[in-house]
């Protein structure tokens, strides 16, 4: 199960109260949605959206077991429509806006869903069943130029020409299919003395592979714009990045845009105690503005 990062963190400055209204775009758990609720009742609503089927399932099931159910529409979509949404759903007066990017640990754990470079699944990497780029059409298809784009940009990987020369290689003999057989391809083309580090080889590459199969820096981009035409006067918008590409899109975005004041000067972290019980909460940064 997924555990929410910087929750109390994000309730000091999401700040919901009672009868205020919210939209959870990454609904996942519903972790984060689940304390909003608590904290708006008796009245508030809460417009939750997530890309993935599985994750509005599991999000459904958890806010009905703790009776909040009924104040919590959910709609399966992009972030980056949430303008749309947010009209054919009637959701008006929006106190605030959360963002916690990325996958959840259940995503992770899937193995049939390709997330994670230590598990044997299919190079599939997608939120939603709807999106028709997978990673193994990346990973076969693009061009070795666009394959150095990806794992340079998105990878921020420092062997990105050797890494994608070896893809390269190997899918003129075979199409690259699963996550090991990936494995083993960046770790024949990784120089040895960089294996069996702390990061382990694939990293990077299963990162960059993640963002551009979502087109995730895009869909945020699209989000934050959507956000901010949703959002109520003195509304807040609340985003949890995980790495530095989508970092400095949100503070690029909050300190460029006029009606925008972050209340954030510096981006929150984990503290060591919660870092210590969730590693993945390591490397979270909580950003949070308000509009004007
Ligand atoms: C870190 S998890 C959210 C966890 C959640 N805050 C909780 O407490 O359980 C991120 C979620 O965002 C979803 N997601 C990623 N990109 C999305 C997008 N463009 N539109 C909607 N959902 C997206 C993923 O499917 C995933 O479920």
């Amino acid at each position: 199960m997924h555990i929410p990062v910087l929750t109390e963190e994000l309730m000091k400055l999401l700040d919901p109260k009672e009868n205020e209204n919210f939209i959870d775009c990454t609904l996942g758990n519903g972790g984060h949605a689940t304390l909003i609720l608590e904290r708006t009742a008796p009245k508030g609503k809460l417009l939750g959206i997530d890309w993935d089927e599985a994750s509005i399932k599991t999000a459904a099931a958890s806010l009905k077991s703790s009776g909040l159910s009924s104040r919590a529409a959910l709609v399966q979509d992009n972030f980056a429509n949430m303008q749309e949404i947010a009209a054919r759903e009637k959701f008006h007066r929006i106190h605030g806006i959360l963002f916690d990017l990325g996958f959840s640990t259940s995503q992770m754990e899937t193995t049939k869903r390709g997330f994670s470079f230590q598990k044997d699944g299919p190079l599939d990497m997608r939120y939603s069943s709807t999106n028709p780029v997978t990673a193994e059409k990346i990973v076969n298809y693009q061009s070795r130029p666009e394959l150095e784009r990806i794992l340079k940009i998105y990878g921020e990987e420092r062997f990105w020409r050797q890494i994608a020369g070896r893809i390269i290689q190997e899918r003129s003999s075979r199409q690259i299919t699963r996550t090991r057989q990936l494995v083993s391809i960046i770790e024949s083309a990784v120089p040895k003395r960089f294996l069996g580090g702390r990061i382990h080889a694939a990293t990077r590459t299963f990162q960059a592979l993640r963002i551009a199969t979502n087109n995730e820096l895009e869909n945020l981009e699209k989000g934050l714009e959507a956000a901010h035409a949703v959002a109520s006067a003195g509304g807040r918008i609340a985003v949890i990045s995980f790495h530095s590409l989508e970092d400095r899109i949100v503070k690029r975005f909050f300190n460029t845009t006029s009606s925008l004041t972050p209340i954030t000067r510096k981006p929150v972290m984990a503290s060591l105690r919660e870092v210590r019980g969730n590693p993945k909460a390591r490397s979270a940064k909580l950003r949070v503005a308000v509009k004007s």
